[in-house]
C-alpha cells in the first residue's frame, strides 16, 4: 500500500475514533441533564418558570452537606420559613414546624421526588409539590472522595449532647467539626417536653424550692434501683446548677420549674409558661453553634471510627449526601449519637418480648454509636435495660404525655374498664396494658380535662382523638360496650366524690369526668429510652474492653450507660446531655488541642 493512501487511513480512523468520542460524551451529557430535569421535580418546575440552573446554584453546582447554598437562593425568592408558613393551608401546616427553623431542603429536593419529613414521625396525609416523580429513586452514588478534612475534635449526632460537647470544645479552643446523619438537626432532644432536672439552682431558690445535690442523688439511685454507677450520679447532681447557669449564659429560658415522678421536690427546669423544653433548647444550641460558624453537616452518616496502630484515636469515615464517602482526620472523637428505641432490632435482641412495639424516638434513634464504639473494643453495659412508654397513641410514634392522666383521664380496656391505677409507674401501667385485648388501651376525659391541658389541642389537630356529646356517643365512636363505659366513668366520679379509690388505689384524682364532651385516645406501650451504652469515666473517656480508656474517644449523652442504672426518672435526661455534653467538649478539646501536640 502507498505511503499516503496508509496516511489517509490512518487519518480517517483516527477521525471516526474521535467524532465517537465527542457523540458519546455529548450522548452522556444529554442524558446527564434529563436525569437532572426529571419531570415532577422542582428544577423542573423551575425552568418551566424560566428558573435557570444559576439562579438555585450560583456560579458552581457543588452542593455540600449542609446544603447551605441551596437554601438561600429559595428563601431570597420564597421567604424564610416563617414567611413561608404565614400562607393558610386549611389542613396541617407543613411549614408551621415544631422542629424550629429548619432547611427547605429538609423536604423540597432538586431533582428528585421531594419528601415531607414530617411523614417519618406522623401518619397525616400531605403532598408536596415536586414529589410528582417515578417511585424508583435515584440510588444514593457512592463517590470515594480521596480528599481528607481535618479538625481537632469531630462530634457524631447533633442533638443537646452533641451541640453542647461541640460549643463546649469550640470555646476551649478546638476547630469543631459536628456530624448529624439526620436532614435536620434536634435527635430525640428537640422531642422532649417534660423539663432538665437540676438541684440548687438560683431559680429554685428565687420560688423558694428548698433543695440540693444530696437529694437529687438519691432520688436518681433509688429511681435506677441502686444499678446506677454512683461516681456519675454524682456529678450529674452535683453539676446540674451550673449546667442551667451555663444554658441561661448562651441565651436559654428556664425559669419556671414543674414536678416530674421520683423527684422529692420541684427540681425540673422549663421555659416560662411550661412551654416544652426540648424544642427551646435545640433553638438555642443551633443559634449558639451557627454564631459560632461551628462547622454543622446535616445528611452526614459516621460510618466508622478510625484508629492508628497504638489504638489512639484518628478521626471517623463519614457518608455525606453529596460528599459521598470520606474521611475527616480528628485528634478526638466525641460519640453523641443518642439511643436505640428506633432500632427494632437491636430492641429484639436484647428483649425479645418487645417485639413488635412502637416507639416515641426520632427514626435517628438507632444505637449506631454502640455500634461503633463496641467495634473498636469499647465495653457497653446495662443494654437490657429499656424504658417502655405507656401511652403512645395507637399505630402512631406519637407520645402522649403523663400530664393527661395527670390532669385527670383515665384508663379503659377495650370492654370499658378500668384495669390499673393510672399513675402509677411507667413499667408497671405498661405492663398492664399489655395484659389487656390486642395490647391497647383508652385514655377517657371530659371537656374540663381538655381544656386543662394545652398540648390535647395538639393531639386533636393531628386527629388522634375521638369524641362524643355522650359518653354513649363516644363508646360507639370507638367501638366499646357503651354500658360497661357509663358504669366505670359512674364509680370513677363516685371514687372521686368521696376521694377513694378503692378498686385501683389511685392517689391523686384532680378532676371528674363529667362535663361533656367526652374523649377517648387510643394507647399502646412502646421504646422510650434505652438506659445502656458505652461504659464511661468521669472524664466521658469512653472505657475498652481492657478496662483502659481508648485513647481520643469520648461519650455523652443517651448513648452511654451508667447514669441512670435500671431506669431512667423524666428530666434527668436532657440534665445528663448538658452536664455530660459539656464534661465532654472540656476534655476532648483539652485532649485534642494540649495534651496532643
Ligand atoms: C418524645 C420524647 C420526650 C422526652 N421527654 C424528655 C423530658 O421531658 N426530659 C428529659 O430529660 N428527657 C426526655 N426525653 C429523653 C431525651 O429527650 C433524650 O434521651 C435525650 O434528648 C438524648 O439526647 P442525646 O443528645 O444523647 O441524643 P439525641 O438528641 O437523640 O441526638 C443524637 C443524634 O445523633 C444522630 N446520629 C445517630 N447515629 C448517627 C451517625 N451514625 N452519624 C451521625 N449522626 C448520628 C441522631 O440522628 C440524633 O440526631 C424524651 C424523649 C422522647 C423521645
Ligand atoms: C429565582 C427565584 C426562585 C428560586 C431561587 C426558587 N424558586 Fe421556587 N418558585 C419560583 C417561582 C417564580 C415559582 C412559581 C410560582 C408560581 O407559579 O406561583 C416557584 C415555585 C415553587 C414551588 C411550587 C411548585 C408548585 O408546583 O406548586 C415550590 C415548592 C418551590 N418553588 C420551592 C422552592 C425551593 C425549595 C427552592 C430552593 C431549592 C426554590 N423554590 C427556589 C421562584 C424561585
Ligand atoms: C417540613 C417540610 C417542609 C419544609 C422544611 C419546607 N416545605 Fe415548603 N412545602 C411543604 C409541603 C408539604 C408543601 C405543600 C403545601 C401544603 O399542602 O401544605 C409545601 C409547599 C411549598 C410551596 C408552594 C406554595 C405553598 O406555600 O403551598 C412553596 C413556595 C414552598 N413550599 C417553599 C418552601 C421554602 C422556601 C422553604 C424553606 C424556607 C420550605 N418550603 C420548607 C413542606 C415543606
Ligand atoms: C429549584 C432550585 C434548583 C434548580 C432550578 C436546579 N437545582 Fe440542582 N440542586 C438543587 C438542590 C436543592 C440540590 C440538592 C440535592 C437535591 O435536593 O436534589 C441540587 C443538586 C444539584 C447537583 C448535585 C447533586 C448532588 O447530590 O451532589 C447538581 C449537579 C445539580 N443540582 C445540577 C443542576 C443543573 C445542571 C440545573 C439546571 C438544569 C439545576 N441543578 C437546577 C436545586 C436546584
Ligand atoms: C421526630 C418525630 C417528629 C417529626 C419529624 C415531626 N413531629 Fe410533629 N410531633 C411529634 C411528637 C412526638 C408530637 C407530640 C408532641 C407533644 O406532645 O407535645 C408532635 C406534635 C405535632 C403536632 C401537634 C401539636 C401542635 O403544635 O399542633 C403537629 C400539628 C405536628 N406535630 C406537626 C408536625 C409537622 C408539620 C412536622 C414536619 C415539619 C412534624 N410534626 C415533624 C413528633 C414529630
Amino acid at each position: 500500500m502507498p505511503k499516503t493512501s496508509k496516511i489517509l487511513i490512518t487519518f480517517i480512523l483516527a477521525f471516526i475514533f474521535m467524532a465517537t468520542v465527542v457523540w458519546i460524551a455529548m450522548a452522556q451529557q444529554t442524558q446527564k441533564s434529563a436525569a437532572i430535569l426529571k419531570p415532577g421535580t422542582l428544577a423542573e418546575i423551575h425552568k418551566a418558570k424560566e428558573i435557570t440552573c444559576k439562579q438555585c446554584h450560583g456560579d458552581s453546582l457543588k452542593v455540600d452537606d449542609n446544603e447551605k447554598v441551596v437554601n438561600q437562593p429559595c428563601i431570597k425568592c420564597h421567604g424564610t420559613l416563617e414567611e413561608v408558613a404565614k400562607k393558610d393551608k386549611g389542613h396541617i401546616n407543613a411549614h408551621k414546624s415544631h422542629l424550629g427553623e429548619i432547611s427547605c431542603t429538609v423536604c423540597h429536593y432538586g431533582h428528585t421526588a421531594s419528601k415531607v419529613y414530617c411523614l417519618k414521625c406522623h401518619g397525616f396525609d400531605m403532598q408536596i409539590p415536586g414529589s410528582n416523580t417515578d417511585k424508583k429513586e435515584r440510588q444514593a452514588k457512592i463517590k470515594k472522595d480521596e480528599a481528607k478534612d481535618k479538625t481537632d475534635v469531630v462530634v457524631i449526632g447533633a442533638g443537646a449532647a452533641g451541640f453542647t460537647a461541640a460549643i463546649t470544645a469550640h470555646d476551649a479552643g478546638a476547630k469543631v467539626i459536628l456530624l448529624e446523619k439526620q436532614p435536620i438537626t434536634g435527635g430525640n432532644s428537640m422531642l422532649a417536653a417534660g423539663g432538665m432536672n437540676a438541684a440548687n439552682t438560683k431559680i429554685q431558690a428565687k420560688k423558694g424550692v428548698k433543695d440540693s445535690a444530696e437529694l437529687m442523688f438519691n432520688d436518681t439511685m433509688k429511681g435506677g434501683k441502686n444499678t446506677n454507677n454512683p461516681e456519675l450520679v454524682k456529678i450529674l447532681a452535683e453539676r446540674s446548677a451550673e449546667s442551667i447557669d451555663w444554658l441561661i449564659s448562651i441565651g436559654a429560658d428556664m425559669n419556671d420549674l414543674g414536678r416530674l415522678a421520683g423527684a422529692s421536690v420541684e427540681r425540673s427546669h422549663r421555659p416560662t409558661g411550661g412551654a416544652v423544653v426540648g424544642a427551646h433548647l435545640i433553638n438555642v444550641l443551633r443559634k449558639n453553634a451557627s454564631d459560632r460558624n461551628i462547622d454543622v453537616r446535616v445528611n452526614s452518616n459516621v460510618l466508622q471510627i478510625l484508629r492508628d496502630q497504638k489504638g489512639r484515636v484518628t478521626g471517623v469515615q463519614v457518608e455525606g449526601k453529596h460528599r459521598g464517602i470520606y474521611i475527616i482526620e480528628a485528634k478526638a472523637v466525641i460519640v453523641a449519637s443518642g439511643g436505640f428505641s428506633a432500632n427494632a432490632t437491636m430492641v429484639e435482641s436484647y428483649r425479645p418480648e418487645f417485639k413488635g412495639m412502637t416507639t416515641s424516638n426520632q427514626p435517628g434513634a438507632t444505637g449506631d454509636g454502640i455500634k461503633l464504639g463496641e467495634t473498636i473494643g469499647a465495653q457497653v453495659i446495662d443494654m437490657k435495660d429499656i424504658q417502655i412508654h405507656p401511652t403512645i397513641a395507637a399505630g402512631s410514634k406519637i407520645l402522649i404525655t403523663e400530664a393527661v392522666r395527670g390532669n385527670g383521664a383515665i384508663l379503659v380496656n377495650k370492654d370499658g374498664k378500668r384495669f390499673v391505677n393510672e399513675l402509677t409507674t411507667r413499667d408497671a401501667a405498661s405492663a398492664a396494658i399489655l395484659k389487656q385485648r390486642d395490647k391497647v388501651a383508652y385514655l377517657i376525659f371530659d371537656e374540663n380535662i381538655r381544656k386543662s391541658l394545652k398540648q390535647i389541642e395538639g393531639y386533636i389537630h393531628l386527629e388522634l382523638v375521638k369524641e362524643g356529646q355522650t359518653l354513649k356517643e363516644l363508646a360507639s365512636a370507638v367501638g366499646m360496650p357503651a354500658d360497661n363505659l357509663e358504669a366505670t366513668i359512674e364509680a370513677y366520679n363516685k371514687a372521686f366524690d368521696t376521694k377513694n379509690d378503692e378498686e385501683f388505689k389511685r392517689p391523686n384524682m384532680p378532676r371528674p369526668i363529667r362535663t361533656p364532651k367526652f374523649y377517648a385516645i387510643a394507647v399502646q406501650p412502646g421504646i422510650h429510652y434505652t438506659m445502656g451504652g458505652l461504659k464511661i469515666d468521669g472524664l466521658t473517656r469512653v472505657i475498652g474492653k481492657d478496662g483502659k480508656p481508648i485513647e481520643g474517644l469520648f461519650a455523652a449523652g443517651e448513648v452511654t450507660g451508667g447514669v441512670h442504672g435500671a431506669n431512667r426518672l423524666g428530666g434527668n435526661s436532657i440534665s445528663e446531655t448538658i452536664t455530660f455534653g459539656r464534661i465532654a467538649g472540656t476534655n476532648a478539646a483539652r485532649y485534642a488541642v494540649k495534651d496532643n501536640k
